[in-house]
């Protein structure tokens, strides 16, 4: 059965050798009887195109079965690639056999002909990717999870494995899941000497410092992870489980960070428009029009750069009513990011320099001492794609930021080493994986770019 099922119908629809034999395993779309004789719809999952079988009445299991086949039945159909009169298909395959593996019952198959709701589709996540929007999204993440290795890796960069579970908390968050072996009414430090790993441990939010103990080594690397996070966020950008791809660079500076940032992000929507042709086509004529003149935007582009002093200015210069009013000092919100890539700069926008007491302990401090050398790219529809910075590589300035933070510098005695032993400027970043599924893709919610989405009360299989 192996290479029936090897069979793609992207490969039969290129080579389109028509007269000849082929075989096709995959699914039933729709199926259409006339006068005798059934059209079948069979999609494999490979692209987004079905392809048209035609089973005659002659076939042994006609009347038995395959007028019995309806949407999500699974078959393996055998038969002679021909040219199709019908319009949108160059070929079709006139069946020899129709094997019906798999009955759907169409009484309690929920996936039916007509659109289905987006939210509707997240109750069943187990059947959503058999749809043609969430078998795309599931293509395009696969493609640009390679064009993210073959970019670093054509660049020389290392990819390092960071781990998944950590008792260092990278942003500071208050963010992390707390892991436990124990079965126990005890909750954090109380927990920690007496669990696992003998101290409080959890789902990491980010693989930056221990990625900052490898290029501290070996140069330029990067990470490629989920991460996870318990803030209670219920937004359209939101997951509590995502994927990020962090690269750290030693000898690098913030002017560094930023290009291959910008290098990166062009790279992969080059990527994907080249090749997957046909998945965003859907995407940009059904999910967000104009999808692909936005991306090619993009792509021509500089992106702006704007410090985050300057970024206040205009918010308090702007005619325009915001829910949070902005002043120095204070984060920027969504609502903020998005004025400025979307009514202000029309382009993806990369705001430095933001204020040293509303971002991470090891982001460097500029010689203003009161911001740091920080960078977020922001790009119209999502806002906050990338968050990055250079890091702080003097020891004395470091040990007295986490003092300032609060934190127990004894906890963090191998970061700080890294100080104290060869230490280099450095810098690095960390692109939000399904934020970037969803610049392009269009989906209005990031839940729909991972195949499992996790949010607060919310991860059912
Ligand atoms: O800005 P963040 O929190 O930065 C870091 O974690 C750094 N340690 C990265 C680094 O410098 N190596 O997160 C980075 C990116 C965001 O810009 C966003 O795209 C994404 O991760 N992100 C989320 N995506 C989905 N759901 C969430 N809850 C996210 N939080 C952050
Ligand atoms: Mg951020």
């Amino acid at each position: 059965m192996g290479e029936n099922v090897q069979t793609r119908i992207k490969n039969l629809l290129a080579k389109k050798t028509v007269g000849s034999l082929v075989q096709v395993a995959g699914w039933i779309r729709t199926r259409r009887d006339t006068g005798g004789f059934s059209f079948l719809e069979v999609n494999d999952g490979s692209c987004l195109a079905n392809i048209q079988v035609i089973a005659d009445g002659s076939l042994a299991n006609y009347e038995a079965e395959i007028r019995k086949l309806s949407a999500g039945c699974s078959v393996m159909v055998e038969g002679t690639l021909q040219a199709s009169p019908a319009k949108g298909q160059d070929v079709e395959i006139l069946a020899a056999e129709v094997v019906v593996v798999g009955w759907a019952d169409p009484e309690h198959y929920p996936l039916q002909k007509k659109r289905h709701s987006f939210e509707f589709l997240r109750e069943i996540s187990h059947l959503r990717p058999r749809t043609n929007a969430l078998g795309a999204v599931a293509r395009v993440r696969s493609r640009m999870s390679y064009a993210v290795h073959t970019f670093f890796q054509e660049r020389g960069f290392c990819q390092v494995h960071t781990p998944i579970i950590t008792t260092s908390d990278c942003e500071g968050a208050g963010e992390m899941f707390q892991l436990t072996a124990m079965e126990t009414s005890l909750k954090g430090e109380e927990a920690g000497p007496q669990d696992f790993f003998g101290r409080k441990a959890g789902l990491t939010v980010s693989g930056q410092l221990q990625a900052e103990v490898y290029a501290l080594a070996l140069g330029n690397v990067y990470t490629f992870g989920p991460t996870f996070r318990a803030e209670n966020s219920n937004t359209s950008r939101h997951l509590a489980e995502f994927w990020m791809i962090e690269p750290e660079m030693a000898f690098c500076d913030l002017r560094g960070n930023m290009r291959i940032a910008e290098d990166l992000l062009k790279y992969l929507l080059n990527d994907v428009i080249t090749h997957c042709p046909d998945d965003m086509d859907l995407f940009d004529r059904f999910i967000e029009k104009g999808l692909l003149a936005k991306l090619r935007g993009v792509m021509e582009q500089d992106f702006a750069h704007i410090t985050y002093t300057e970024a206040v200015d205009r918010l308090l210069q702007a005619q325009k009513k915001f829910e949070f009013q902005v002043r120095w000092g204070v984060d920027l919100q969504s609502e903020h990011e998005r004025y400025l890539t979307e009514e202000v700069f029309l382009r993806p926008l990369i705001v430095t320099d933001y204020p040293a007491t509303i971002k991470p302990f090891y982001m460097r401090v500029n010689d203003d001492g009161r911001t740091v050398a920080a960078m977020d790219i922001l790009v119209p529809g999502i806002g906050e794609i990338i968050g990055g910075s250079q890091r702080e590589e003097r020891l004395d300035v470091l040990t007295a930021r986490m003092a300032t933070a609060g934190i127990n510098t004894a906890d963090y005695a191998w970061y700080l080493d890294l100080r104290r032993y060869g230490t280099v400027p450095h810098a690095g970043f960390g692109l939000g994986f399904e934020r970037l599924i969803q610049f392009v893709s269009g989906m209005a919610n990031i839940r729909e770019t991972i195949p499992f989405p996790r949010t607060p009360g919310f991860a059912p299989c």
